[in-house]
């Protein structure tokens, strides 16, 4: 009896796991890809830039996982394995042309068999993979988010592997960044907070943004710390609810408390100027429920902190028109019992969301949009520097890939965060794998890359999902008083240069018709690029009751970070 209670305590805080079978080893990353069926745990070696892989299936057949470019099986790399009845471990590297079944990857091997075992009905393997392989037959493991696809046999093969007709499935996870969250079980008996509809009646419509403004908790005069959250998708819409984003208003923010703004999200997009773009935290499908703060650090609420208003906006996706849905999904967030040594802040670094900042033309394959954020941003981090520790990146439907480089003394040191694929449908809380630290002085280059061969029109930045933003945001602690973001965006004087204008009298409504009058070629999206590469920039310190600018003549030069010995592919 006391073993069964020790066990329950043991894995009360580590994420459900169904397999009988012990791991080989300890791992950073688990996950139950399929409950009761699949469970995977990695581990990512940055140093040898390989990844080991511990795959459990309920099959005495083959089990698969593999790397989809896509989404689907389509061009996915593929590992194949399985234990025979002497308990010898097979493996081979697999390579699917299309939605058949995947080829003998003659190229190279790149899935290594290390261990594995038969159990109780469950197939235990340990495998490791190259991030990169350099095989144009192999998929490679790219930062931000990966599509993971499994299958499995019931059977081990003879001659080749046999259909898997139903038994797969595919998860959306950040393999080199997952967050690797705990179970609910670890908060309970928490004090907690909500922000939460309230039986908001879903319209029959395709698509709905829904915005609501909630205040901050008022019944904590003193300052307490939220060290998690949980975002509570109401059951009966898990089929609706699309993603949940939690935007902090900034303290300048004053809104009527007995009529707080709910509704339609472009019908207030200009009310909520002030908290668009502060992206607290976000939910999407196929992300993770829970996320947890470092310990060192907690979330401010109650005493003296500052930000008063929160606003949630909700993307309900309803293709079949289902009507008479009645929502209250939301988000709680968990207070922990002691003070913790820090606060936790958001920085935000990439273009301001309007035309001047993104004016990206149609039928482009890959738009890329510099920003950068001078030292003038950091000066008042503390001399002790700052701790970044998560990374959240938003742009809409266009977005391909995002990321934002530490430069230091002219020189960039590392990527803040990289995400060569960015899924707008899968925006995930993104756990650096370490920590980083900033100091003052220190400068960030961001760079956001859209794809736009579905549009006949231009795509401009704003806060629409059908307009474009470019904004990452970290998590990092300690809080600095009145920091949120460094925003640019091409400078007046170059939008005239461009427009042959030589008065000094810019008018943003003749600017604005100009862009939408451009008759777009692939000729002169290429000089967009151009335009957008050499502009002079002008870039805005976000803070409360004190917004600076300063003027960039051009994108400073700064000595960049060695190239990748090979790459497979282009994005
Ligand atoms: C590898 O297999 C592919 C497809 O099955 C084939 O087109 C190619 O010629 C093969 N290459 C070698 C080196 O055998
Ligand atoms: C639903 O769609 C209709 C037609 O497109 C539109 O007029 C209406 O405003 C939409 N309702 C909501 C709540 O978005
Ligand atoms: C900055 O780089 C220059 C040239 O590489 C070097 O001489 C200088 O010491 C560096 N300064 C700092 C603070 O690292
Ligand atoms: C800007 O241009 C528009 C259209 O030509 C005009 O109506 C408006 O008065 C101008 N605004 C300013 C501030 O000059
Ligand atoms: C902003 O400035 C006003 C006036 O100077 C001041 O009353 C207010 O407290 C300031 N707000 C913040 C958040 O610093």
């Amino acid at each position: 009896m006391l073993f069964i209670v020790l066990l329950l305590v043991a894995i009360g805080d580590v994420v459900s796991i169904s397999s009988p079978i012990t791991p080989f080893t300890t791992y950073r990353y688990s996950t139950e890809l399929e409950k009761g069926i699949a469970d995977l745990w990695w581990t990512v070696d940055n140093g040898a830039k390989d990844i080991t892989f511990e795959l459990h299936m309920k099959t005495t057949g083959w089990v698969a996982l593999g790397i989809s470019p896509g989404g689907g099986m389509e061009g996915a790399d593929i590992g194949v394995g399985w234990v025979d009845t002497e308990g010898k471990v097979h493996f081979q590297d697999r390579h699917a042309f299309d939605f058949v079944k995947p080829v003998i990857d003659n190229t190279t091997e790149n899935w290594l068999a290390l261990r594995g075992r038969e159990s109780n009905g469950w197939t235990a393997i340990q495998f490791r993979r190259l991030l990169d392989t350099c095989d144009p037959m192999d998929v490679e493991i790219k930062s931000g988010t990966n599509v993971i696809i499994y299958a499995y046999g019931l059977t081990d093969p003879v001659g080749d592997i046999n259909y898997h007709q139903n038994r797969r499935g595919s998860r959306m996870i950040p393999l080199q960044s997952y967050a690797n969250p705990p179970t609910e079980n670890k908060f309970t008996g928490l004090d907690y907070f909500e922000f939460r509809l309230n039986n908001y009646a879903v319209p029959s419509n395709d698509t709905t943004y829904h915005c609501k403004v909630y205040k901050a908790p008022a019944r904590y005069s003193r300052k307490r710390h939220a060290i998690a959250h949980k975002t509570m998708i109401d059951p009966n819409n898990v089929d609706l609810v699309h993603h949940l984003v939690l935007y902090e208003c900034d303290q300048t923010v004053k809104f009527d408390d007995n009529n707080l703004p709910d509704g339609a999200c472009d019908d207030y997009y200009r009310e909520f100027s002030h908290c668009l773009s502060n992206t607290a935290t976000v939910w999407a499908v196929g992300g993770e429920e829970i996320v947890e703060f470092p310990t060192e650090a907690g979330y401010p609420v109650g005493g003296d902190f500052g930000i008063k208003y929160y606003v949630i906006e909700m993307h309900y996706n309803n293709p079949k028109l289902i009507p008479n849905r009645r929502d209250n999904t939301g988000i709680r967030f968990y207070i922990g019992k002691e003070l913790r040594q820090y606060d936790l802040g958001y920085l935000a670094f990439g273009t301001s969301s309007n035309a001047l900042a993104l004016t990206i033309p149609p039928k482009v394959d890959q738009f890329t949009v510099d920003s950068f954020c001078p030292s003038e941003f950091s000066k008042n981090f503390p001399e002790s520097g700052i701790t970044v520790v998560s990374a959240l990146l938003h742009a809409h439907l266009q977005g391909r890939s995002l990321g934002t480089k530490l430069i230091r003394n002219n020189t960039a040191v590392e990527y803040l965060f990289n995400a060569e694929r960015y899924d707008f449908n899968y925006q995930f809380d993104n756990r650096l794998s370490e920590p980083i630290k900033l100091y003052p002085g220190d400068e960030f280059a961001t760079r956001c890359v859209y794809n736009t061969m579905n549009k006949n029109e231009v795509t401009l930045g704003g806060q629409r999902t059908t307009d474009e933003m470019c904004s990452q945001i970290f998590t990092y602690y300690p809080r600095v008083k009145d920091l949120y973001g460094c925003f640019s965006m091409n400078h007046p004087d170059a939008w005239q240069a461009i427009r042959n204008r030589v008065s000094n009298n810019f008018n943003n409504t003749e600017m604005l018709d100009w862009i939408k009058n451009i008759e777009w070629t692939p000729t002169v999206a290429a000089q967009w690029q151009e335009f957008y590469n050499d502009a002079s920039r002008m870039v805005i310190y976000s803070a409360v009751n004190n917004t600076k600018s300063e003027i960039l003549a051009a994108l400073p030069k700064y000595k960049d970070l060695p190239i990748k010995s090979c790459q497979t592919e282009s994005i």
